[in-house]
């Protein structure tokens, strides 16, 4: 059984108490920009910040459309808060294998909204939605080891701390380290985890 065999059309927007979480346009582009160019955003992202032709690029590749069936698709959603105009993160959600049904869950926020919880209330849509309506088998976030934010995200899903990968990269600073965190389907389902 594939995720392209048994998923379900997802359903968009999605709502959480204070999040819409929907499809981006190529409108978003200052609110993508305002986040994606700055050096802090990109800290652990191994890759430098993103221009705004690379913004506006990527923007153009979102909308062109929103197959989810290969591995290597991503689903890209634009988190906003409910009821007021702009973008204030975005959450990704990658195929790793359709096979296997393994996804990959990002997510890249604006600082200037950091510290309210709507990465984890966004991301915990997010993953519902990828075992809900995506036939998700195993859930998994990869991240720097030393992006703690990031990692109390995973936490406060329930993601258990699977791997800790000693030196696997090599940035500007030096080696660092990966930890991986990931959840099965019947782990959050048992967790009773909702929106
Ligand atoms: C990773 C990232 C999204 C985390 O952002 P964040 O603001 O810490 O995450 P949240 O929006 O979930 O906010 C959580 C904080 O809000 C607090 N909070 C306040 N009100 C809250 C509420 N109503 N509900 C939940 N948490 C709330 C939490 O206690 C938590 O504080 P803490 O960090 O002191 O534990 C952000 O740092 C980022 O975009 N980094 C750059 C991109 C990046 O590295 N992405 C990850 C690649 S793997």
């Amino acid at each position: 059984m594939t995720a392209r065999s048994q998923h379900r059309p997802v359903p968009m927007p999605v709502t959480t108490e204070r999040l819409v979480l929907r499809l981006f346009t190529p409108d978003d582009l200052d609110d993508v920009y305002a986040y994606q160019s700055l050096d802090e955003v990109a800290r652990y992202l191994l890759r430098p910040p993103l221009t705004r032709d690379e913004c506006a690029r990527s923007l153009a590749q979102r909308a062109a459309g929103t197959e989810w069936t290969e591995d290597g698709d991503a689903l890209v959603l634009a988190v906003c808060r409910a009821g007021t105009p702009g973008v204030v993160g975005e959450l990704v959600l990658k195929l790793a294998s359709a096979r296997g049904r393994q996804a990959e869950i990002g997510w890249i926020f604006n600082p200037s909204y950091a510290g309210h919880g709507y990465a984890t209330e966004a991301a915990r849509a997010t993953a519902s939605l990828a075992f809900t309506h995506l036939n998700v088998h195993r859930l998994f976030a990869r991240l720097d080891a030393r992006n703690t934010a990031s990692a109390r995200i995973c936490e406060r899903l329930g993601m258990r701390h699977e791997a800790h990968l000693i030196e696997n990269d090599l940035d500007d600073e030096g080696w660092s380290d990966e930890y991986v965190y990931a959840t099965l389907a019947r782990e959050w389902k048992e967790r009773g985890s909702t929106t």
